[in-house]
């Protein structure tokens, strides 16, 4: 590459939550040239019209990427919600990633999970495994952006447990540094648009690991009701879900989230987000207390 020209930046996925707060960082950052590859591109008609190059690509169709990562030197691939199939998400992320190695993309960013290696009870955790593996295997220089766990989650689940005055887990006393999407746009964003290129495993983290019980506390401050923490095993968490309609590998996956934080797997506190983006990740109480409309639905 030369010295003077700048680098072109691919975010795949482009239209979901994520993607399409990434781009938008980079328009106002006025980094790129900047791609965007999507599998619906009408939606991104907006980004076209200023100018954002929007590309069509499905991982289901390999076929398509050849194209749409044409030209790219650096791809912010961003993991597929196909998570209802083993396997399956796994297929697509690596047809992504010996698509960008066919076209010459020089650097990989992936968005991971926080300690995804395999003695963890995390379920979705193996594709990014798999896919981080993948990236190993190339010839490319890549970034595994570890995520913890969206905050954004945060404001239904205790509002529900609002409304019950318990807040039911299977989290015993573990702690996970939750972090909100938009600081997970913002360090991917600053990420992409970074001159690193070698190979690096960054872990993005709020900026403190919270127990269900500081959670608990948290919510029941910014409501004004009271909310008490309620520590299930595992199987009872599975079974309660399966009762309300959840078929049980779902269920399974989502109280395996549970398990990882009970087993300290999401305990991973860094300053990655303040490093890469100049400004320190989103306190969750201060999350909170801004999603106070969600939080106190129906109260
Ligand atoms: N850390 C966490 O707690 C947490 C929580 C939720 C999700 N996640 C992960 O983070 C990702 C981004 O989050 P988000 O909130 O932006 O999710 P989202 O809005 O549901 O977006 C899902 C993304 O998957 C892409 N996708 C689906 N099928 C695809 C395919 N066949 N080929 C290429 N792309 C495909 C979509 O791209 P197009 O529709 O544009 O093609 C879309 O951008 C999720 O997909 C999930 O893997 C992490």
């Amino acid at each position: 590459m030369s010295e003077t020209r700048q680098a072109t930046l691919l975010v795949t996925g482009a239209s979901g939550h994520l993607g399409r707060r990434v781009i938008e960082l980079l328009l106002e950052a006025q980094a790129g040239p900047i791609v965007a590859s999507t599998r619906t591109p009408d939606k991104l008609a907006d980004f076209s019209a200023r100018g954002v190059d929007v590309r069509q690509a499905d991982f289901d169709d390999p076929a398509s990427l050849a194209a749409a990562f044409a030209g790219v030197d650096r791809l912010l691939l961003i993991s597929t919600d196909a998570v209802g199939q083993p396997g399956y998400r796994i297929n697509q992320h690596v047809s992504a990633v010996k698509a960008a190695e066919a076209a010459g993309v020089k650097h990989v960013l992936y968005t991971s999970i926080v300690n995804p290696g395999p003695d963890t009870p995390v379920v979705l955790s193996a594709d990014h495994l798999a896919t981080e593996t993948a990236l190993e295997a190339s010839s490319m220089g890549w970034t595994f952006l570890r995520n913890n766990i969206y905050a954004d989650i945060l404001p239904v689940s205790l509002n529900r447990a609002l409304q019950m005055g318990s807040l039911y887990a299977a989290a015993a006393d573990g702690k996970a540094a939750y972090i909100t999407r938009e600081d997970c746009a913002r360090a991917a964003a600053a990420a992409l648009a970074d001159t690193f290129e070698g190979r690096r495993a960054l872990d993005i983290t709020g900026p403190e690991a919270l127990s269900q019980a500081d959670l608990a506390s948290i919510a029941s401050a910014i409501a004004g009701k009271p909310l008490t923490y309620v520590a299930l095993p595992v199987e009872t968490m599975i079974d309660n879900m399966v009762s309300a309609g959840l078929p049980r590998p779902a269920a399974a996956a989502y109280a395996s989230f549970d398990q990882g934080i009970a087993e300290g797997k999401f305990d991973v506190v860094t300053s990655a987000v303040e490093e890469l983006t100049g400004r320190q990740p989103m306190r969750i109480a201060d999350f909170l207390a801004a999603e106070r409309e969600t939080l106190m639905q129906g109260l």
